[in-house]
C-alpha cells in the first residue's frame, strides 16, 4: 500500500463508520502498521493509504516511553477533553518536512472498538492525546495544515511545493 500525499482529496473525505469486524479488517489493520513502521510515523490513519474507513493505528513509542506497542483505534471518538491546550510540533507522514504547532486538548476520555468490535475507553495524555486528535481529524477529513495559521499554512503549501 502506498502512502497518499496532501493536497490529495481523499485526504478530505469523511470516513465510514466500520461495521464489520472480520479477517478483512485485521490484514488491513496490520498492513496499517507496517506502513507506519515501515515510514516512522508514530500515527496513521485510513485515508493516508487511499482508504474511507473510520480506522487509526498509533505507535506507544514517544521521546518520553518506548513499549513497542501499537495501539488500534477503530469508530473512534472523543468523549470529553480538558480545557487546557498543549501543542508540539506536529509532522504528518502525508506532508513530509512540514511541522506545525496546533494547539490540542491536554487531557481527552476516548471511546473506540479494538478488532473485534469491542467497546473501549481510554484516558490519553501528551502526545498520545495530541496524536490521537491528529489522527481523529484524518478520519474527519480534515489536516493539520487546515488548523494552522495563515502564516504557518503558506510556510507549509511553500515547503510541499504547492505554495500559491
Ligand atoms: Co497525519
Amino acid at each position: 500500500m502506498k502512502l497518499v500525499y496532501y493536497p490529495n482529496a481523499i485526504l478530505s473525505v469523511k470516513t465510514q463508520e466500520v461495521t464489520v469486524f472480520d479477517e478483512n479488517l485485521h490484514s488491513l489493520l496490520d498492513e496499517m502498521k507496517s506502513v507506519m513502521l515501515a515510514e516512522k510515523g508514530i500515527g496513521l490513519a485510513n485515508p493516508q493509504i487511499g482508504g474511507n474507513s473510520a480506522i487509526f493505528v498509533m505507535s506507544s513509542n514517544t521521546p518520553f516511553k518506548k513499549n513497542n506497542e501499537i495501539y488500534e483505534f477503530i469508530n473512534p471518538k472523543i468523549l470529553e477533553k480538558s480545557k487546557g491546550y498543549i501543542q508540539i510540533s506536529e509532522g504528518c507522514l502525508s506532508a513530509p518536512g512540514v511541522f506545525l504547532m496546533i494547539p490540542r486538548h491536554e487531557e481527552i476520555h476516548v471511546q473506540y472498538q479494538d478488532r473485534y468490535g469491542n467497546i473501549k475507553q481510554a484516558i490519553l495524555m501528551g502526545i498520545e492525546s495530541i496524536c490521537f486528535q491528529h489522527e481523529l481529524d484524518h478520519l474527519n477529513g480534515v489536516f493539520f495544515i487546515d488548523r494552522a495559521s495563515r502564516n504557518e499554512r503558506r510556510a507549509a503549501l511553500k515547503i510541499l511545493g504547492i505554495g500559491k
